[in-house]
């Protein structure tokens, strides 16, 4: 049987990272046949594009080169490791995906919504997630929590501004698609592992 295929989503200093360890621990302890995986990066290939993406000092990247590479590495991504894993009935979770890519490409860097789609199709029609965990926390208030920005990240230096577009682009996604879920994340980091666990059993991702 395929396996399940779950993802989340957030903003900078959503504590995702934390999250997914606590997540990665419970399923490691439940003895569950998981990968945990990341976007852009998780394969060699990708993980070659996501320097280039990522790098401070790629200045002069236009927006559509930066939702092309996001794409390439995807897809990549999706052939060499997603999908396997998927076939071979593993639960595979991965750290952001295509609708990273309608939130900052699409909604906050202003490209149409319907080109960020056409351009990763592949990833929308033949592996829709599961079910996408959005881990809400407002930019704001994620800042905070940071304590700033990491300075060499091209993406994380975009400025609040920015990154306020995103979290409005992910609330009209949630607005549109039942798959996507929001976890409120104001609490403990251990509430809110508490909440995404009960999601993943309460959707039948896991038991
Ligand atoms: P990363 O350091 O992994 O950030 P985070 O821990 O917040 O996930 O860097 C990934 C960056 O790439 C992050 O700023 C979000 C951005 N991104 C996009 O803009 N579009 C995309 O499609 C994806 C997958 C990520």
């Amino acid at each position: 049987m395929r396996g399940k295929f779950v993802t989340f989503e957030g903003c900078e200093g959503s504590g995702k990272s934390t999250q997914l360890r606590l997540l990665s621990e419970y399923l490691s302890s439940s003895g569950v046949d998981f990968i945990l995986t990341r976007e852009p990066g998780g394969s060699k290939i990708s993980e070659e594009i996501r320097k280039i993406i990522l790098n401070g000092k790629n200045v002069e990247m236009c927006d559509e080169c930066e939702a092309l590479l996001y794409a390439a590495a995807r897809i990549q991504h999706l052939r060499e490791t997603v999908a396997p894993a998927l076939e071979s009935g593993k639960l595979v979770i991965c750290d952001r995906y295509v609708h990273s890519s309608l939130a900052y490409q699409g909604y906050a860097r202003g490209l149409s919504v319907q080109y960020i789609s056409e351009i990763n199709r592949v990833a929308l029609e033949s592996y829709p997630p599961d079910i996408t965990v959005f881990l809400d926390i407002s930019p704001v208030a994620a800042f905070k929590r940071k304590h700033g920005a990491d300075r060499d990240d091209r993406i994380e230096n975009l400025g609040l501004e920015f990154h306020e577009k995103v979290y409005r682009g992910y609330k009209q996604l949630l607005d549109k698609d039942p798959y996507i879920c929001a976890v409120d994340c104001g609490g403990s980091k251990y509430e809110t592992a508490e909440k995404i666990k009960n999601l993943l059993i309460e959707r039948q991702i896991i038991t």
